[in-house]
């Protein structure tokens, strides 16, 4: 059974915490987010910045104060969970204790009596890596066999939109990338209209059609990995997504680019003002020793060999920050060598310091 693909979008979506003898806390302050009918969405951002408050909101586990949930072409906000027709995956929506593994994956499919029920339940444990774990109950499961066990019990139903908090957190590195891969062919195959929130950068990369950066309960950036990644839409983007981290600089236009204390300078893509102060972001791939040509001059204060490649670190003239650069293997650099920095210049990210936002 295929589910029919949805949309789901939501519009100025809002939740403000209220306790007694506590200040109001706005956790979602306004968000906007509009997902094609069978489009894999990461949502990514630090802890504590709405992401679950987001996903509850959503799945109907929370009451909204103020906004728009749309699934297709209902607004589902006023609807009970039960009818909204969503999966859940979240580690706090326990399994029930009682029941064993297969009858609590079956749980729902019965209530809907579904006819299929026992072989579905078969096919997702087997293709969850899971059948062994059919017989036994929840208080007998490890952390991670518990989290494999929520994820198929979301999967199960086929749902048409589904939602999942950090779903492979617990699982080791191995079964990780496996359960991974297989969730994404699942959702192809059925084509879930899916979130899935992740601390995980590579998690996000390879999982998401589009990615969903979130800081502070607004939703900064949302667009394919290559476009986060190549245009962060601010500061905060840039800093928070891409491994290892970008280096932040402060800097000044020079017209055509930007002069980065008494190192040097760098050609920019964009027009960047004369005289004009700027944090010019540079990402360790981008950033390469150069040969000849306009760069940043610096002594390399140490070097980390990773096989694949190298990682410099180095400390730019009359600059705080020092800055990370990606060396090829086969161009090893030393501690105390000088060294010359470019990068290309659509690689050269400038940014306003005041707002944050990208220079275009
Ligand atoms: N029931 C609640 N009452 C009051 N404040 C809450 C409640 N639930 C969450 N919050 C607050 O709302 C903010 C957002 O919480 P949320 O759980 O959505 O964050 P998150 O992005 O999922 O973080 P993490 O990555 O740590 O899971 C946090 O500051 C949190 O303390
Ligand atoms: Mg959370």
């Amino acid at each position: 059974m295929t589910a029919t693909a949805q949309s789901l979008r939501l519009e100025s979506l809002r939740k403000t915490y209220t306790a007694r003898g506590r200040e109001p806390f706005e956790a979602v302050k306004g968000i906007d987010l509009d997902i094609e009918p069978g489009e894999l969405v990461a949502l990514l951002g630090p802890s504590g910045c709405g992401k679950t408050t987001t996903l509850r909101m959503i799945a109907g586990l929370e009451t909204v104060t103020g906004g728009k949930i749309m699934i297709g072409d209902r607004s589902v906000g006023d609807l009970p969970p039960g009818k909204r027709n969503v999966g859940v995956g979240f580690e706090s929506y326990a399994l029930y204790p009682p029941l064993t593994v297969r009858e609590n994956l079956a749980y729902g499919l019965k209530a809907r009596r579904a006819k299929d029920a026992t072989a579905r339940v078969d096919a997702i444990a087997e293709r969850l890596e899971m059948t062994e774990l059919l017989g036994l109950r929840p208080a007998n499961l490890s952390s991670g066999q518990k989290q494999r066990v929520a994820l198929a019990r979301a999967l199960v139903r086929n749902p048409p939109v589904l939602l999942l908090d950090e779903p492979l957190s617990h699982l080791d590195a191995g079964q990780r990338q496996r359960v991974r891969r297989e969730l994404k062919v699942l959702q192809r195959e059925f084509g879930y209209t899916t979130i899935v929130v992740t601390h995980d950068q590579l998690e996000a990369l390879s999982l998401a059609d589009r990615m969903a950066v979130m800081d502070a309960g607004v939703i900064k950036q949302f667009g394919t990995p290559d476009e986060v990644f190549d245009a962060p839409a601010d500061r905060f983007v840039a800093d928070f997504v891409g491994e290892p981290s970008i280096t932040l600089l402060p800097g000044t236009g020079t017209g055509d680019g930007v002069r980065v204390g008494d190192a040097g300078g760098l050609r920019a893509a964009v027009r960047v003002a004369e005289g004009r102060d700027v944090v010019v972001g540079l990402r360790p791939q981008d950033c390469h020793p150069a040969d000849g040509g306009p760069g940043l001059e610096g002594t390399v204060l140490v070097f980390e060999d990773l096989l694949e490649f190298g990682l410099a670190t180095v400390e730019l003239r009359g600059v705080d920050t020092r800055v990370v650069a990606q060396v090829e293997p086969g161009h090893p650099v030393r501690a105390g060598d000088r060294i010359t920095l470019a990068a290309p210049p659509e690689r050269v990210h400038v940014f306003d310091p005041a707002s944050g936002e990208r220079l275009r």
